[in-house]
């Protein structure tokens, strides 16, 4: 990847970062609630039966440089964290800071640093992926002559072939559409990548193609990485430390060896524990049932 892709002007420059952070992201007690929490309703002792705690006091930490992994089933929260952390959702408690800056003191500084790839990625359906990703830049403000280049290399090291830069999104697969969405995402150089099911529904080698890019990213340009996944091999190959979320709660955070030898102390089997088995014994719940369909 040419070097000049991580010097596009939009993208702080690293003398606007509050001090050499080596932090990327701190996440201190944060709760969301949708429908009727208690901090819309102080007078009440409980809140609404209709409201849902999809955050509940989560606190983290992810180094710069780091890919950290977020693992959890459908509605457990993974998607309300990554809103919260890209100010799509402003929290009912609790502080986030990216790089040092508050994300609801300075939203716009904290989206100069940051961007998110989510399954559910609008394009226009009917242009191209070389258009959706110029329509991108010129939103960012990148001029043109150096988006072309970059957006063309991007999705050729995602392993899409040069003769489909210019078909109609409509006409490529959700993998393909899925490395779209990922490209444009890394169009504004971003310090902090968050990428919510990066790879959901992708067929096994778009998979692999994704994820070596995301290894790619921060090996060449220590991109910090925040994805989350409801695929236990995914976030076992991929992430330097995994937090487990169960119903809107960090059931556990370490590495994946770490988590293994846990739970294999705690069940007597050391060296034997795969991902799976530490994810059943924090959970309870085994994610092949309630991870069937795509999420919504
Ligand atoms: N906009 C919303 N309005 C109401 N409830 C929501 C909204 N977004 C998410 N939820 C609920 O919050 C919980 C967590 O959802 P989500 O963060 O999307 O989980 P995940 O991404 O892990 O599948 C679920 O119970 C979901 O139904
Ligand atoms: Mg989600």
């Amino acid at each position: 990847m040419s070097a000049a892709l991580f010097e596009v002007p939009v993208a702080a420059p690293e003398a606007d970062l509050p001090r050499a952070e080596e932090t990327a992201l701190v996440i201190e007690d944060v709760v969301k609630y949708f429908g009727d929490g208690p901090s819309r309703r102080p007078w009440a002792k409980q809140p609404a039966k209709e409201s849902v705690k999809a955050v509940d006091h989560i606190s983290l930490t992810v180094q710069r440089g780091e890919i950290f992994g977020l693992l959890g089933a459908n509605g457990s929260g993974k998607s309300t964290l990554i809103r919260l952390i890209s100010t799509l959702l402003i929290p009912d408690a609790g502080k986030i800071t990216v790089f040092g800056v508050d994300v609801q003191q300075d939203e716009k500084a904290v989206k100069r640093l940051i961007n998110r790839v989510s399954v559910e990625a609008s394009f226009f359906k009917k242009l191209s992926a070389a258009e959706n990703l110029l329509y991108g830049a010129r939103l960012y403000g990148l001029p043109v002559g150096e988006a072309r280049p970059a957006a063309l290399q991007i999705l050729q090291q995602l392993g899409l072939s040069e003769k489909r830069f210019n078909e109609p999104l409509e006409h490529m697969s959700r993998g393909m559409q899925q490395k779209v969405a990922i490209a444009r995402g890394l169009l504004t150089s971003p310090r902090l990548l968050l990428l919510d099911e990066p790879t959901t529904g992708l067929d096994p080698r778009s998979k692999k193609d994704v994820q070596d890019f995301v290894q790619r990213m921060r090996r060449e340009h220590g991109t910090t990485v925040f994805l989350t996944t409801h695929d236990m091999d995914e976030a076992d190959r991929l992430c330097d430390r995994i937090a487990i979320i169960n119903s809107g709660r960090i059931v556990a955070l370490d590495t994946p060896h770490g988590l293994k030898q846990l739970i294999g102390a705690r069940n007597g089997q050391a060296g034997q524990t795969s991902m799976e088995d530490v994810f059943m014994a924090l959970t309870g719940r085994s994610l092949d049932d309630d991870n069937l369909e795509e999420p919504e």
